[in-house]
């Protein structure tokens, strides 16, 4: 089968030609189409020598199942899923997951939602969703969603909005597309110096930030638009809790792998909200399997805003 892998450590990635993987116990998938997350980035770089190789990237999915393994499942073969391939990888024809694994959900797609849609959906909506419901968005709180037009951040735009939210949203570049998602104000870093706007703009605070994009010094700047008894949450382990909480600040890391929604239901979720109009997918891109490192790159060098997808 074609795979986007890395065939040992320091090699780039490349089309390789691999076996399908032997199942097991586990569910083999034909892959339709996989989600590209800037994880997938991560991942990369974080390989080593010890890494398991060949290395094939990426984790959402959505596809058919081929194979249901020994001891039966709800599922069966021909069933439209998607999901997360977190041991095997997801940018392959063909991709296995372990049934039950707490980092591997799968799930059916409801009708109405294509497997284009559905790849776009697991790590960037499922976050999004854990997020608005960890900052407890609600009717007429305001909350700022700092990277507003990316994966994540166009989920939690419009989760938030569907829920009656003030949606501010901070942008690189992009603020017609915040418009577009339905932000009531929009900042965009390019033009303006985003927490002295912010600040002047809400001298009372703001209830809540999702904070998509700021690294552990520039979050703190934060603390200067969130009202006390406020919440943040960051998405990339840079608020520092203790400091907060000495603002009177209730700041959390979103860890994905703390993440109850990472599970079947929590997909299924997801997926209702997209079937029922609640969310868009945004797809921004549908790439071949042989583009995929030029996918990655545009990811890395910024200017997607929103989602990327690879047919397989
Ligand atoms: N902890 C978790 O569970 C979890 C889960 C999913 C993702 N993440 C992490 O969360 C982050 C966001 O994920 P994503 O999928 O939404 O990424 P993404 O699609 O790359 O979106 C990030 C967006 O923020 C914009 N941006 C960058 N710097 C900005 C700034 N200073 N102000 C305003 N906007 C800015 C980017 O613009 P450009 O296009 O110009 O770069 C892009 O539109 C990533 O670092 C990801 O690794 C964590």
């Amino acid at each position: 089968m074609r795979a986007f892998a890395v065939w040992s450590f320091g090699e780039a990635p490349a089309l390789h030609d691999l076996p399908v993987p032997a199942a097991g116990g586990a569910f083999l998938l034909r892959v339709a189409y996989a989600g590209v997350n800037p994880l997938d980035n991560n991942n990369l770089a974080r390989l080593t020598a010890n890494s398991a190789y060949p290395y094939v990237l990426g984790i959402d999915f959505a596809g058919v199942v081929e194979r249901v393994p020994a001891g039966g499942s709800d599922l069966h073969a021909g069933d439209r899923v998607f999901g997360m391939a977190r041991t095997h990888g997801a940018y392959a024809e063909y991709t296995a997951v372990t049934p039950g694994a707490r980092s591997e959900p799968l799930a059916r797609i409801p009708g109405g939602v294509t497997d284009e849609q559905a790849a776009a959906l697991p790590t960037a909506a499922v976050t999004a969703l854990r997020t608005v419901d960890l900052l407890g968005v609600a009717a007429g709180q305001r909350l700022v969603v700092m990277g507003a037009t990316g994966g994540v951040g166009g989920y939690a735009v419009q989760m938030a909005l569907s829920r009656g939210a003030h949606v501010i949203a901070t942008v690189r570049g992009d603020a017609d597309e915040a418009r577009r998602l339905g932000a009531k104000e929009v900042y965009d870093t390019a033009a303006v110096e985003v927490v002295s706007a912010l600040r002047a703009a809400h001298p009372d605070g703001v209830d809540a930030v999702l904070d998509l994009v700021s690294g552990p010094d520039a979050i703190r700047g934060d603390a200067e638009f969130i009202k006390p008894g406020g919440r943040l949450v960051s998405t990339i382990f840079a608020a520092d809790e203790g400091w907060f909480a000495g603002r009177q600040i209730t700041a959390r890391n979103s860890a994905s792998n703390a993440n109850p929604l990472l599970s079947p239901q929590g997909l299924t979720e997801v997926a209702s909200m997209l079937a029922d109009g609640t969310i868009t997918a945004r797809i921004r891109s549908t790439a071949d399997l042989a583009d995929a490192g030029q996918v990655l790159a545009k990811l890395r060098n910024g200017g997607l805003r929103g989602k990327a997808v690879i047919r397989l």
